[in-house]
């Protein structure tokens, strides 16, 4: 790939700290762009500790035109990673306008930022919350996309403005990714899941019972028609994760225009199999009581990750054990 850094917004966060890792160790110049609304210093220091390299760590919101601006004019930056957005579903029913202000708003001041000092490769973090209540598993790029909460309307809304984008210049290279569940930790302990307050998650909560921090699990809803009655879910290593980033930039490389991947495993884990996998990686013991259905979710979801397997030549290659592995490492090391 050519020289020239990447700016990586959001860079603080959980899965923008590994990508940011993953790109260091693979050579690249990073330039983290975090407000710190969900994340810390801290946590850009402990990449930096990961990495082994000094980062460039600028604190500023994305919505922010003279910030952004400054951090163009003051970088060689080649391509962004746009991880910056608000994440928490029941919140963005609570509100939803700083939803669409911080992720679409954000989005746009970013891109407009972008075009104007020609930088115009880009990776979009979206999710597989664009899909909704899935018409079958596994599911694929081409299924129809209808979010069921604020937070991924506001995911829906970027796609829909980079697609525009994408057509209206066509020097314009974007890869729009769609997660899965990320779970797991780098090896080091040092990078993780730490959200603020009480986890709303699934993982970071086993994770806060495992080390005693919160007293029980509640599991919501065993009465799913799954084999164990509880919701299946499509959990992906976050170095994974961040590893599907350099794919996607190496592709944009070679491919100008706006490509859609699902990042998945393809093996779907239901709520049980995930606490009891905590319990044997951690060995602690992991409480629960059945709890009702949380309104929204699904029985079922997991990706078809073959497009990106075919195209990207991205493959996850952690399995759930090892995922509660490192993250129990990093709940541990937090602790200590
Ligand atoms: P995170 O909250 O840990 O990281 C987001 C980072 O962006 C935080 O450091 C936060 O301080 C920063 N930020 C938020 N608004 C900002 C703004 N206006 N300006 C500058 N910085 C801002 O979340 P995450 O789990 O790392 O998620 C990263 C991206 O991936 C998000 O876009 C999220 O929507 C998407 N995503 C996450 C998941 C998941 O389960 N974690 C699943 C699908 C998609
Ligand atoms: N769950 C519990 N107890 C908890 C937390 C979660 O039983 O304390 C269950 C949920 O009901 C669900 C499963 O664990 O069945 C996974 O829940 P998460 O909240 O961890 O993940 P979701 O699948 O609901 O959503 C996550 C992100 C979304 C993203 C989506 C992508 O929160 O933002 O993955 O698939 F869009």
């Amino acid at each position: 790939m050519n020289g020239g850094k990447i700016l990586v917004t959001g860079g603080a966060g959980y899965i923008g700290s590994h990508t940011a890792t993953e790109l260091l160790d693979a050579g690249h110049e990073v330039v983290v762009f975090d407000n710190f609304a969900n994340s810390s210093r801290a946590a850009a220091d402990a990449l930096q500790v990961a990495a082994n390299r000094d980062v460039a760590v600028v604190e500023g919101d994305v919505r922010d035109a003279d910030a952004l601006r400054r951090v163009f004019r003051g970088h060689d930056i080649r391509a962004v990673c746009h991880f910056a957005a608000k994440k928490a579903v029941a919140e963005s029913f609570e509100q939803p306008l700083s939803y669409h202000d911080n992720n679409v708003v954000g989005t746009l001041r970013l891109v407009e930022q972008m075009a104007a000092h020609g930088v115009k490769t880009l990776v979009f973090s979206s999710s597989a919350t664009v899909y909704g209540y899935p018409v079958s598993v596994p599911i694929t790029e081409n299924m129809p996309l209808a979010p069921i909460n604020p937070y991924g309307r506001t995911k829906l809304a970027c796609e829909r403005l980079l697609g525009d984008l994408a057509l209206s210049d066509a020097e314009w290279r974007i890869s729009i990714l769609r997660y899965f569940n990320p779970i797991g930790a780098h090896c080091s302990g040092l990078l993780g899941d730490s959200p603020q307050g009480v986890p709303t998650n699934l993982m970071p909560y086993i994770g806060a019972v495992a080390a005693g921090r919160l007293p029980r699990l509640r599991v919501f809803g065993d009465d799913y028609p799954t084999p164990d009655g509880t919701c299946i879910r499509d959990y992906i290593h976050v170095v994974d994760l961040a590893k599907g980033h350099l794919k996607a930039l190496q592709w944009l490389a070679a491919a100008p225009g706006l490509a859609i991947h699902n990042l998945g495993t393809g093996a779907g884990h239901s709520v049980f199999e995930v606490a009891r996998a905590f319990e044997e990686a951690s060995g602690r013991s992991v409480p629960y009581d059945v709890a009702p259905r949380r309104p929204g979710d699904t029985p079922v979801l997991y990706a078809d990750p073959s497009r990106a397997a075919a195209e990207l030549e991205w493959r996850a290659e952690h399995g759930l054990r090892r995922m509660c592995e490192d993250a129990w490492r990093h709940v541990a090391a937090s602790a200590a």
